[in-house]
């Protein structure tokens, strides 16, 4: 059964669809689009390695004319230069104004194959078949695409919407464990920021740590929610004016975070859940929740094998200065998103440094 979401933009309409084991099927449903013949797909050796061949078949059996160019994995191949060996494999191909590029892979492949399908002759079809969980419920929906600058992560990019996302969740069962409890920081970020009916979800699930002990219909439900969740907001909010604010809930701590530990010892989500076990806090003490929301909180992101503690080593100071200088800071005021009971969240710039110090402190292990 394939469970549809549709997006609808001002500009472009697209599905979301969620189809447990029909990766075979990608080609027939992409045979109902109005694509041309040429599709090249855009993945990395850990995933094609597995998925490419029948990937591939499913393609070439529907009636597309198929050419694949691999990346080595890693955040760091996230680059211009990759995408230029892009733009080269795209002129070899001769793909034209109808061709499509198909991103196979995690967010690292989907953002750097859909900025390249923005720029490739000024915008050529583009599909999303994300396949780590991050991708799947996060990075593959809201048109966001882009690579890193030496500078800074996602300097370089534009919003470009893909064609369709096409999500198998049982290509999940080859995702590193570390990952898979990555992406589920980012599916709890959900159930509290919009979606309590979510948050209920994964508090009855048996365990979130890995997927083994998810059976296909819960680990299906936990995605299409995830998935509608962020499409709720995007659509509500395409370039991020205002509400698409709250999905960084725990970024702008967790970002200091991953910088101060030097990007990797702590991966993303790891540092998004400690990020939201400090605002968490902070949201006590404004009065925002109760102690036993927070505490439903943390009790998941525990669950989901994710630490709930900020590292000793990490000086609270040193958090303090890194937090002054996210882009998510206006005017010199920091903007935390904030959650109000579960379900729902608040922005706001008016946080004193004494609470936001406090909880920190309060959420550092001893
Ligand atoms: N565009 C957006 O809105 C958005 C949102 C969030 C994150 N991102 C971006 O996404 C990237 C992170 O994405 P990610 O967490 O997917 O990382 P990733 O793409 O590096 O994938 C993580 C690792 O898992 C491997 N992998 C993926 N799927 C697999 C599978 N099914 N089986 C085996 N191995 C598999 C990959 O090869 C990689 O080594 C970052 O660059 C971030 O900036 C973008
Ligand atoms: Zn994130």
């Amino acid at each position: 059964m394939t469970h549809s979401i549709p997006v609808s933009l001002p500009d472009s309409s697209y599905n979301v669809a969620i189809a447990p084991q029909q990766l075979p099927q990608l080609g027939t449903t992409l045979k109902t689009l109005k694509l041309g013949k040429k599709i090249l797909v855009i993945s990395n050796p850990d995933v094609f390695n597995v998925y490419g061949e029948t990937v591939m078949t499913s393609l070439e059996d529907a009636g597309f004319e198929t050419a694949s160019h691999l990346i080595a994995a890693g955040e760091s191949h996230k680059t211009l230069a990759t995408v230029a060996q892009i733009y080269d494999m795209a002129l070899g191909q001769r793909l034209e104004r109808s061709s499509t590029l198909l991103a196979l892979g995690g967010g690292v492949i989907g953002d750097m194959t859909g900025f390249a399908a923005a720029t490739w002759l000024r915008g050529i079809h583009f599909v999303q078949v994300p396949t780590s969980l991050l991708a799947m419920v996060d990075a593959s929906i809201g048109g966001k695409t882009g690579v890193n600058h030496p500078q800074g992560k996602n300097l370089i990019g534009a919003f470009y919407q893909p064609k369709l996302v096409y999500i198998d969740p049982l290509v999940l069962k080859t995702l590193p464990d570390r990952e898979f409890r990555a992406g589920m920081a980012e599916v709890i970020k959900y159930g509290v920021i919009w979606d309590r009916e979510l948050f209920a979800l994964l508090e009855q699930a048996p365990q979130l740590a890995t997927l083994q002990q998810l059976t296909p219909d819960l680990l299906t439900a936990i995605i299409a929610r995830s998935c509608q969740a962020k499409v709720d907001v995007v659509t509500q909010d395409e370039k991020e004016a205002g509400l698409r604010a709250i999905l960084n809930y725990g970024h702008t701590m967790g970002h200091a975070i991953e910088s101060l530990t030097g990007y990797g010892a702590i991966n993303h989500g790891e540092a998004v859940a400690l990020g939201m076990i400090a605002v968490g806090r902070m949201a006590t003490h404004l009065g925002l929740w109760s102690t036993e929301d927070e505490g439903r909180q943390r009790a998941l992101i525990a669950k989901a094998g994710l630490e709930t503690c900020i590292p000793q080593a990490i000086a609270i100071n040193d958090l303090l200065n890194t937090l002054q200088w996210d882009k998510k800071v206006k005017d010199g005021k920091i903007r935390f998103i904030l959650p109000d009971g579960i379900g729902k969240a608040v922005i706001s710039d008016q946080i004193t440094e004494r609470v936001i110090r406090e909880a920190i402190t309060e959420v550092t292990e001893d």
